[in-house]
């Protein structure tokens, strides 16, 4: 298998043939992780905040959720705090959500083989399930969503990209796996947070802003590794783009 990264959205080439795992792990990807684990039914992706208020028109239920810079857009229900988030009460709920670069990432890989949102949050289990689905002739890429709209390279994303490269490479048991150059740069700069992945994003241009907006919190959440065993995978229902839990426990990590 080869396993490259994407540094960049825009770097990924032929998405058609690939197995994808999109990395905004400060916070989109983690988010999408948290509340399908605390039982919420699904996330509709929207590429847009405007692409997102026209969802909530059409489906008044479901909790409106995203960001700009950071913070809720007005008339949203809640912002795009994994924190915030895990305390409500998701269970069966459907939301909305819109963020900068990590809900773009995902709408643009739409054509993609199969989809999934990956973080620290569920390093392991994303990992073994997306090793998984590949086929021992095809690729999976790593693809991180960058900063400034998707546009500029971010370090948080290519930190937890290298982690994701380290668990994919043992999941294939080494010999099946050739690494691009890209994957082994976001390996050895894993290497080098790994003992502490919340430095990471502290050193990050995101993180930091993140911490000046009050939102420290999310980043010590999204530098724990594990927490959850849900794999987030993207699909198309209905003509809706929406992201469900693949497995629910790293145990059942079967395709
Ligand atoms: C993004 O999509 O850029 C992020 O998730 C922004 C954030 O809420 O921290």
């Amino acid at each position: 298998v080869q396993l490259d990264v994407a540094l960049l959205p825009r770097d990924v080439i032929e998405p058609e043939g690939s197995v994808c795992i999109v990395i905004d792990a400060l916070r989109a990807t983690s988010t999408i992780t948290t509340v399908l684990a605390c039982g919420a039914r699904d996330v509709l992706v929207a590429g847009t905040v405007d692409e997102a208020r026209r969802l909530h028109e059409e489906i008044p239920d479901a909790l409106l959720c995203g960001e700009v810079g950071g913070l809720p857009p007005q008339g949203f229900d809640h912002g795009n705090s994994p924190v915030e988030l895990e305390g409500l009460d998701l269970r069966g709920r459907r939301l909305i959500l819109a963020t900068s670069n990590g809900t773009r990432a995902l709408s643009g890989l739409r054509p993609a083989r199969a989809v999934f949102a990956g973080s620290l949050l569920n390093l392991t289990a994303c990992a073994r399930w997306a090793a998984l689905v590949t086929t021992p002739q095809g690729s999976l890429t790593v693809v991180c969503s960058g900063t400034e709209l998707g546009t500029r390279f971010s370090l948080e994303d290519a930190v937890v990209a290298g982690a994701f490269i380290e668990r994919l490479a043992t999941a294939m048991e080494g010999g099946r796996s050739v690494l691009s150059d890209a994957a082994t740069v976001a390996l050895r700069l894993w290497r080098s947070y790994a003992e502490r992945p919340r430095a990471a994003f502290d050193d990050a241009v995101h993180g930091r802003a993140l911490v000046r907006i009050g939102m420290g919190a999310d980043l010590d959440r999204c530098a724990e590794i594990d927490r959850y065993g849900v794999v987030p995978r993207l699909r198309v229902v209905d003509g809706l783009l929406t992201v469900h839990g693949d497995a629910t426990r790293i145990d059942d990590s079967r395709p």
